[in-house]
């Protein structure tokens, strides 16, 4: 989510700082901020880009030092919130990327113990920390530090009375040593390091690096020492930006496992939620644009079926000009960007019909945030790609933790089921990446429809909008038209249009609409329809009745759009790709729609 980037050689450390901050301001680019050891720690930060920095940044003088580029998720974008930061004494510098999920907790205990806080993030609590631990040796104040974090978390960190060593640190977050000569670096990202060296380390979880101006140790932070070795990479600095994807999109895709992950780190359920809502809520409203709308849609079958409240969904472009029964009801607004002006629109007047709101956004501090009483922020990091998919998925994995704290505000979930869900959530991760493990199969059958002239998405129940999502994704990317359809409806008129060039994408998970899926399965192959079914493991019907089957991991039902989604991501993908349509930027669209 944040970039980082950390220097140690015989040249001045700002400009080296400064050079590779640019190269990461892809990963977001709220404020920014470096520190480099002069005689004390010189220390700048500000709100805005790189280049703002740079302009307000003094002569500094060091040939060690850490840079920052933040996309923020705790703590609002400003000068305080922005990393570097410094212990009490200002001796102890550090720069983070990652959650750590139990600042709370060590923020009161280290205040109780006289450290003084000066911003909102999660970061600043593991500062103090390693200052409290500190004993003459930083790399056993990281280590002692770190056994007491929960989260994940890639740092560096600098003591103005060490100038010979940065300490680093990674936990599920990446970091990537950079080996020069007489110099070495340490970074989130390669793209950091490309204009200086092509070798590089690669740091695991659990893994504490010293870098020195001459090399570096790698130990765990129990302390085993650990041997790495250095592999020289020959990425351009676009593959590099992409993590060696062809694309932003496919990068995206593949990190929805840990977008899930950073999603439901320390949150599930969000009982803070209930610090301003009174359970008086009698509907709830969801409204959305867009992909956000289908999130929106899933979200109905969630909430009904955890809280047992009923829902309704609206368009952001609608809501405003419906006249809807308004008293006791709780709007539910999820826009990834948190600009989109419908959605804006429909906030505005949600409050004005004087309704409790709630945003689900990606983009701390976006506009929505500023609109609604309680914002829920899904993590997922900077997404470039035009067309959402890791912050889809992570809008699915919000609207499953306030379906959760709902149930639990209106007591309609009893404990075994709550345990049930969280368990389920806490595997989504995993099952993710297995649908992803089965890329190479999922384009094979995406090649199928490369030629199509219309696509049909079918589903029924919860993954009726996974439908409607699969057909937005395939169309917006791909050029060719797709629609989505509950499979009963296809009978009323669509059928009309099934040809041997009108593929069809069935979704057929085993629940309680199976039986009659696999009955439209074969209405739409008796009509001459190549079918792509995508069901469950382990499932022998489907290859009996469709083309091509995609499986994926059998998970409860209700969290099936999840697996299915990456498949349907995938699908118009590959399409896309075949067609060598300009996918990260598909023509006519923007990433965040800011006109009515
Ligand atoms: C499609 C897509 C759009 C957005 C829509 C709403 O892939 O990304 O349909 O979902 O423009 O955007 P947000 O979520 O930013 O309100």
């Amino acid at each position: 989510m944040c970039g980082i980037v950390g220097y140690i050689g015989e040249n001045e450390a700002a400009p080296i700082l400064l050079r590779a901050l640019k190269r990461l301001e892809y990963r977001g680019y709220d404020s920014a901020g470096l520190v480099v050891v002069d005689n004390d720690l010189a220390c700048y930060k500000d709100k805005g880009m790189i280049d703002a920095l740079e302009q307000n940044l003094p002569k500094i003088s060091g040939k060690i030092g850490l840079g920052h580029t933040r996309w923020a998720t705790h703590g609002k974008p400003s000068k305080e919130n922005a990393h570097p930061f410094l212990d009490c004494k200002g001796k102890i510098g550090i720069i983070h990327n990652g959650i750590i999920e139990n600042h709370l907790e060590l923020r009161s205990q280290l205040i109780k113990e006289g450290h003084k806080f000066t911003s909102e993030t999660d970061t600043e609590a593991l500062v103090h920390l390693i200052e409290k631990h500190y004993n003459g040796n930083l790399e056993k104040a990281v280590k002692e530090s770190l056994k007491q974090v929960h989260g994940s978390y890639a740092i560096a960190v600098i003591h103005k009375d060490e100038n010979d060593n940065i300490v680093a640190a990674r936990c599920e977050s990446p970091l990537v040593i950079g080996i020069g000569s007489k110099e070495n670096f340490i970074a989130s990202d390669i793209a950091a390091l490309l204009d200086y060296t092509n070798k590089v380390a690669y740091v695991m979880d659990n893994e504490v690096v010293k870098l020195t101006r001459n090399g570096f140790e790698i130990s765990t932070v129990q302390g085993e020492p650990v041997s790495r070795n250095v592999e020289t990479i020959s990425w351009s600095m676009e593959d590099a930006e992409k993590g060696g994807y062809e694309h932003y999109m496919l990068k995206e895709i593949f990190e929805q496992p840990m977008a899930i992950h950073n999603s439901l780190l320390g949150r599930i359920p969000d009982l803070t939620i209930n610090e301003f809502m009174n359970g008086k809520f009698t509907t709830i409203r969801i409204i959305a644009c867009g992909t956000s709308y289908h999130a929106g849609l899933i979200g109905k079958y969630i909430f009904e079926n955890f809280s047992k409240v009923p829902v309704v969904v609206e368009m952001g472009s609608e809501y405003r000009y419906s006249e809807p029964i308004h008293e006791n009801t709780l709007v539910v607004l999820i826009t990834q960007s948190g600009e989109t002006a419908d959605t804006l629109a429909a906030a505005r007047e949600a409050k004005r019909r004087g309704n409790m709101t709630i945003a689900i956004t990606n983009v701390v501090g976006s506009s929505i945030t500023r609109e609604v009483d309680y914002t829920f922020y899904t993590r997922a990091g900077p997404e470039i790609g035009v067309a959402a998919t890791k912050t889809f998925i992570t809008q699915l994995v919000a609207l499953y933790i306030l379906g959760i704290t709902f149930g639990l505000i209106k007591r309609t979930l009893e404990y075994d089921k709550i345990r049930e869900h969280t368990s389920t959530l806490r595997k989504l991760p995993r099952y993710a990446q297995s649908v992803l493990d089965e890329a190479e199969h999922i384009k094979k059958c995406a090649l199928t429809m490369v030629d199509a002239t219309d696509v049909f998405y079918i589903g029924r129940n919860i993954n009726y909008p996974t439908a409607l999502e699969g057909a937005l994704k395939f169309k917006e990317i791909s050029y060719i038209h797709a629609e989505g359809y509950p499979a009963g409806e296809l009978k009323h008129g669509p059928l009309a249009l099934l040809t041997p060039q009108t593929p069809v994408v069935a979704i057929a998970p085993k629940d309680h609409t199976y039986d009659k899926l696999l009955g439209n399965i074969s209405e739409v192959s008796a009509r001459g329809s190549p079918v792509i079914a995508i069901g469950y493991q382990d499932d022998t019907e489907l290859s009996k009745l469709a083309d091509n089957v995609i499986y994926v991991p059998e998970v409860p039902p209700l969290f099936s759009p999840v697996p299915i989604s990456v498949v349907v991501q995938l699908l118009a993908y590959y399409v896309a790709r075949e067609r060598k349509c300009s996918i990260d930027k598909p023509r006519h669209l923007a990433k965040s729609v800011t006109v009515e």
